[in-house]
């Protein structure tokens, strides 16, 4: 059975890693594919087309259809080519996910202005502006015919982001910033059929295979082939009633993560020598952040 026959997905960074995981199910289970990626190192810089080539090259001699886009997803006007290129290869846009990624890691003592411009960029405006052109495209289609488009936006936040990771403080507050945009544009475009879900990847590419030794069995656990079957199924018709979600998946974990709650509570007060113990017996009653494993910090 194909989830995604005949729907139109573009995959953002699918040139490599966990998007090109992506774009090839997509195909193989009959979406039609623009595979976008800059073609830029770990850091963000330089461009090359030829990783994008080879993922459409593959997605076609498997009896797919395909076609590269090299534009830079954080540049707006990019971002708008790149969804009129959908619309005009293909004749519409069902999918949009948004994968692609830069790292520049720091201690925040050391973080320069620079590094945190260049990661806020490419994550948070680098999902922005093809959501709200895509959004542009789907609201008038929705107008047009009638009735909700059944559209998906899947966006790619990150563990490092909504637990909070020592030493990525711009790329976690971008990724945390992305898992905030998910929740509010599922409030806002359920009433044009658009759902709104981002992933929380772990995966063994060449972003992390540096970072830590891994057995061999935790880097099979780490093949982005265990990420993309939930953005393949997110991207199908199938997955209307899912909306809002961060779903965290890979090496070994498959989750639905829970956001933030309102925790213990007290009557405000005006005066804060009174307010002091309040606090501190509300925040140590009140649910400890989780750690990096996803469970309450001891
Ligand atoms: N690998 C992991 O464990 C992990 C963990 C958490 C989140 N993520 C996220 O998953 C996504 C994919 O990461 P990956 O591990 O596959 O990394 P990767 O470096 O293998 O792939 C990222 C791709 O994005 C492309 N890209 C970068 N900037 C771009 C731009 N401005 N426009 C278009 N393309 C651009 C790159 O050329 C590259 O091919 C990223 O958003 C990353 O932050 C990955």
């Amino acid at each position: 059975m194909r989830l995604c026959e005949g729907r139109v997905a573009i995959v953002t960074g699918a040139g490599r890693g966990v998007g090109r995981a992506h774009a090839l199910l997509l195909a193989e289970h009959g979406a039609k594919v623009v595979v976008n990626d800059l073609g830029a190192s770990v850091d963000g810089t330089g461009n090359d087309l030829s990783p994008a080539n080879e993922v459409v090259a593959l997605i076609k001699s498997a009896g797919g259809e395909a076609v590269a886009n090299g534009d830079d997803i954080s540049s707006w006007a990019g971002a708008k080519r790149m969804i009129d290129q959908a619309v005009d290869t293909f004749g519409t846009l069902d999918v949009l996910v948004n994968n692609a990624g830069i790292l520049r890691d720091r201690m925040f003592v050391n973080m320069s202005e620079e590094e945190w411009d260049a990661v806020v960029k490419v994550h948070l405006k680098g999902t922005f502006a093809p959501c709200r052109h895509a959004v542009d495209y789907w609201r008038a289609k929705s107008k047009e015919i009638g009735k909700p488009v059944n559209a998906r936006i899947i966006n790619t936040s990150s563990t490092s982001g909504v637990f909070g990771n020592v030493g990525q403080s711009n790329y976690g507050a971008a990724k945390a910033g992305i898992a905030a945009l998910t929740v509010i544009l599922a409030r806002e475009l359920a009433r044009i059929g658009v759902t709104v879900n981002a992933i929380a990847p772990s995966a063994v590419t060449r972003m992390t295979e540096g970072l830590r030794e891994r057995t061999e069995e935790q880097k099979a656990a780490g093949d982005p082939k265990w990420i993309a079957p939930v953005v393949t199924y997110l991207a199908s018709a199938d997955s209307q009633e899912i909306t809002g979600r961060v779903i965290q998946i890979g090496m070994g974990i498959f989750s639905v993560m829970e956001g933030w709650h309102r925790g213990p509570e007290h009557a405000p007060l005006l005066d804060p020598v009174e307010l002091g113990p309040v606090l501190k017996d509300m925040a140590a009653k009140a649910r400890r952040n989780a750690g990096m494993d996803g469970k309450d910090l001891d």
